[in-house]
């Protein structure tokens, strides 16, 4: 048999300069990236090609729910691939059926469809309110102010950020937005052409990691009920076990009186899911869960049997070592550490928001270590986190996201917040 050779690598492996110029000759630049090549990873950590440890409190924007190169994920995808990676949509596979079933028994009787990402899983949303308000003229989808709903025509449209627009107008018709947390500001807004609201249980991406309160969820519930409205939830971010539970509202609502009852009609998901391969998908309460008929959306690589098998590994994962519990109990000791940093440096960080492993600091205004270099705080913060060896993820002008995997280590945890509290002491001193 022939030996296969394997090819030797077009440029250096340790050469970041080479790197990134083959980006700035051949990749569209829409991405303002930090100036790290990262080569490869382990549980927790990154490297760059230079070798530099990180300890990774992004997780690739709360995608890699169990960490780097994690065995179980690397075992799942070569026992799939050795079977069957993709067969189109036009025949069924077991991998889609067990994790719609998975998905499903988490949340309640309904039905999933599969797509790719997150702003793949909102436009199915905006689909369906579109189909489920149509015969009686109604297509409008109410959204957040400083809400994110992904970068499509109609993400963009959907998101309350002028800055996502920018350049790319006419926006696609149909989405309000409305300040979030103001039910009556919605209550309001509602009129004849109504469909739907959407609404992230923690605005992440626009709002620096803002949870809904329990009053705003079960208000808009009642509101949606009224009104015979669509309630649409995005928990491509804050979804998948981050809080510490499930779905998001499910722990915002804990312990709240008629919480428990609490259940949106629509759901997607993404990001986690995966935990690294490419899946989004969204859940229908069962009572429209066939408004989206045969022929009525689509897309081929939604549900690949490689991409469900990996998502079911990843949810028995997070079961079996019962990292929802992880995720709360880290994400409790992190927020408290944070609070004290806060209060130890209140001309640092101005305050502490999230829940479990979704976690978000805010940094005081002028901070004067920051230079005028045109450059937010919160970019400026994160490059001296990366100088120290942590990575995070900015969110607004002034927020440092915390999105960890969440079978983070307290030991993991620890050193993350002595790094932190390193960077803020240097720019307090
Ligand atoms: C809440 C929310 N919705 C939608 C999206 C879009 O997801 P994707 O980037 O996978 O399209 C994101 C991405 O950050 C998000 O945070």
């Amino acid at each position: 048999m022939k030996e296969i050779v394997p090819i030797p690598p077009a440029i250096v492996r340790n050469d970041a300069a080479a790197i990134q110029q083959l980006f700035k000759d051949n990749v569209v630049p829409s991405y303002a990236r930090f100036d790290l090549a990262l080569s490869h990873g382990s549980g927790s950590y990154v490297f760059d090609v230079a070798g530099k440890r990180y300890l990774d409190l992004g997780g690739g924007i709360a995608v890699c729910a169990l960490g780097h190169a994690n065995r179980e994920i690397t075992e799942a995808l070569i026992s799939q691939s050795q079977k069957l990676v993709h067969v189109s949509n036009l025949y069924y596979n077991e991998p889609q059926g067990r994790l719609a079933q998975a998905l499903v028994k988490l949340i309640a009787p309904g039905k999933v469809f599969f797509c790719n990402s997150g702003a793949e899983a909102n436009e199915g949303l905006y689909k369906l309110a579109r189909k489920f308000g149509h015969d009686e003229g109604r297509f409008e989808i109410l959204t957040t102010i400083n809400s994110f709903h992904g970068r499509t025509l109609a993400g963009i449209a959907a998101t309350g950020q002028e800055k996502v627009k920018k350049g790319f107008e006419p926006m696609v018709q149909g989405f309000r937005h409305l300040p979030f947390g103001d039910l009556e500001a919605m209550r309001s807004s509602i009129s004849p052409a109504t469909a739907a609201i959407l609404v992230e249980g923690l605005q992440g991406e626009g709002g620096g990691v803002t949870p809904a309160s329990p009053e705003y969820l079960l208000g808009l519930r009642r509101l949606c009920d009224e009104k015979r409205l669509l309630l649409m939830m995005d928990e491509v971010q804050c979804g998948h076990f981050r809080t510490g539970r499930f779905q998001s509202y499910q722990r915002i609502l804990e312990n709240v009186p008629g919480g428990e009852g609490f259940l949106p009609d629509a759901v997607s998901m993404a990001k986690s899911l995966g935990g690294g391969i490419p899946i989004g998908a969204f859940w229908v309460r069962a009572p429209y869960a066939d408004v989206l008929g045969p022929g009525t959306h689509g897309t081929t690589f939604g549900g690949t049997p490689l991409a469900c098998a990996v998502a079911l590994k990843v949810l028995e994962v997070i079961e079996r070592d019962r990292l929802a519990d992880n995720a709360r109990e880290t994400g409790e000791y992190l927020k408290a550490e944070l609070l004290r940093i806060a209060e130890k440096y209140p001309k640092i960080i101005k305050a502490v928001r999230g829940l479990g492993l979704m976690l978000g600091f805010e940094l005081a205004a002028d901070i004067p270590a920051f230079s005028a270099n045109g450059k937010s705080a919160s970019i400026q913060f994160t490059n001296r986190l990366h100088e120290a060896g942590v990575l995070a993820i900015p969110a607004a002008a002034q927020v440092i996201r915390l999105l960890p995997p969440l079978n983070l280590a307290r030991r993991e945890a620890e050193e993350g917040i002595r790094i932190i509290q390193s960077v803020v002491a240097r720019l307090a001193s």
